[in-house]
């Protein structure tokens, strides 16, 4: 890679896999819409890329919407506390619902999310997400749409960060242990 901020990093997924990707998950959600409106939800800021990828590749009636949550401390792993730090703007009672999320690691998140979410009985509920590390879960949530499995690694890029960094590389790196920063 030409630029600097490539430096060590090994690209796990290009830009164009993750294209084809987002295009097949786009078109399977407009299948399963059977020509209904959604509203999608982002999970701030990691999934920005993500849905905006996404959304353009789903032929619906769509709006958008955002929350963020934080996990306590900035280490590379959840602590295990989640907090909700932006709300949704609108109801999404008896709204089909798609949650938007860059990564599906330990669960936590978006476990929170969807109980969260249920409460305000949405007609529909369904969540895609870019990556999934199945290895790392500790509450029992899938997703309906994954754009890739993975290993345990940890990833920056198309909107994962390391310390709030890396989030514009086109590309979804490997952060190798011990990077420097
Ligand atoms: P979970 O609550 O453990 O499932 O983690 C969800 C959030 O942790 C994701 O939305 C990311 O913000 C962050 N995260 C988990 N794994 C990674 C990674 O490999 N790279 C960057 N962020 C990650």
């Amino acid at each position: 890679m030409a630029t600097t901020i490539y430096q060590g990093l090994e690209v796990l997924y290009t830009r164009q896999q993750i294209a084809e990707r987002v295009a097949e998950m786009g078109t399977q959600i407009t299948i399963d819409l059977k020509g209904e409106k959604l509203v999608m939800i982002g999970v701030l800021k990691g999934a920005a890329p993500f849905l905006a990828d996404l959304s353009r590749a789903i032929q619906a009636d769509a709006t958008f919407d955002f929350v963020a949550t934080s996990s306590y401390g900035k280490e590379q792993r959840s602590s295990g506390a989640v907090k909700l730090i932006k709300d949704l703007d609108h109801s999404i009672e008896g709204k089909n619902v798609l949650v938007v999320e860059d990564i599906l690691d330990t669960g936590l998140t978006l476990s929170y999310l969807r109980k969260l979410f249920l409460q305000q009985r949405p007609k529909s509920l369904r969540i895609a997400t870019l990556l999934d590390k199945p290895s790392r879960r500790i509450e029992k949530i899938e997703a309906d749409y994954v754009g890739f499995s993975i290993p345990n690694l940890f990833v920056i890029g198309y909107g994962m960060d390391y310390a709030e960094r890396y989030r514009n590389l086109p590309d979804i790196c490997i952060m190798p242990p011990g990077h420097p920063e």
